[in-house]
């Protein structure tokens, strides 16, 4: 009988043994699997960039696109880094082609004072950022979030005398601003005043229309323009435009 037992110890013994090796290979596939489908991932991850969300990036945000990209805004969130990572390829997209933050008026005709647009500089860190990873910094440093003005927010603004152009002026005006009316998507027009001696200024430039563009253009220098002088509307539409003037 004992031969049986001696017989029997090393073998459980070895069964043991190949359990264990058989467990360990398995745990060790996992792994290997699970970082075979982790590192493709993670090798886009890797960061390169001295920006960070909480540093540089939430403040360009917050100031150019958090007005409407919010909690409650007319377009997705874009306020937390857990928000704004998930889209940061069709950030870096959009700002590029200049599509965001939504302006459409033409640069280099009129100068605005309400344009949000992101300045050369601000959008080479925006792509050097999303480029680089996309970080997100330390949350100690994160500005806080703007006061964002509610749309019939008039405390701040003046009070305007409105014309409908296009017009001839009956007397001299100051023009502060231009509301365009009724222009519909990939429209453009174009707002030109003719003083009487004929001094020719281009106030405004609108071209690939969207509707969410739909605003008051602020002048950063309001124009005064002289009796007389005529506000032509150029479109490939029957648009009209609201003349406001400074009181
Ligand atoms: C005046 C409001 C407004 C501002 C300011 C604004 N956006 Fe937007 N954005 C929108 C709206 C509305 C949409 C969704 C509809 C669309 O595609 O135009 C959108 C869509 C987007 C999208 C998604 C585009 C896609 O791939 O579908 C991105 C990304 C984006 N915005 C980034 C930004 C960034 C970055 C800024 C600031 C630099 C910004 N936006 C400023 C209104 C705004």
């Amino acid at each position: 009988m004992t031969w049986r037992r001696h017989s029997c110890l090393p073998r459980r013994h070895s069964c043991r043994r190949s359990e264990r090796i058989a467990r360990f290979c398995w745990i060790f596939c996992r792994l290997l699997a699970a970082a075979l489908l982790i590192w493709p991932l993670s090798a886009h991850d890797v960061i390169s960039t001295k920006l960070l969300w909480t540093q540089e990036i939430s403040r360009i945000v917050y100031r150019h696109c958090a007005n409407c990209h919010r909690e409650g805004g007319p377009a997705m969130s874009l306020t937390t880094y857990q928000d704004a990572r998930p889209w940061a390829k069709a950030i870096r997209d959009e700002v590029i082609s200049r599509r965001m933050p939504p302006w459409g008026a033409v640069k280099g005709v009129g100068e605005f004072q309400n344009d949000p647009s992101l300045s050369q500089i601000e959008i080479d860190m925006i792509v050097n950022w999303v480029e680089g990873g996309a970080p997100e910094g330390d949350p100690a440093f994160l500005p806080p979030l703007p006061n964002f003005p509610q749309p019939d927010d008039r405390r701040n603004r003046p009070s305007y005398h409105e014309l409908a152009a296009p017009c001839t002026l009956k007397t001299a005006i100051t023009l502060a601003g231009i509301r365009p009316q009724n222009l519909p998507a990939g429209a453009w027009m174009e707002i030109v005043a003719t003083r009487p001696d004929g001094q020719v200024d281009r106030l405004i430039w609108l071209r690939g229309w969207r509707p969410q563009f739909a605003q008051t253009y602020h002048f950063r220098h309001p124009l005064p323009l002289p009796k007389s002088t005529r506000i032509a509307v150029y479109s490939n539409e029957p648009a009209k435009a609201t003349l406001l003037i400074g009181r």
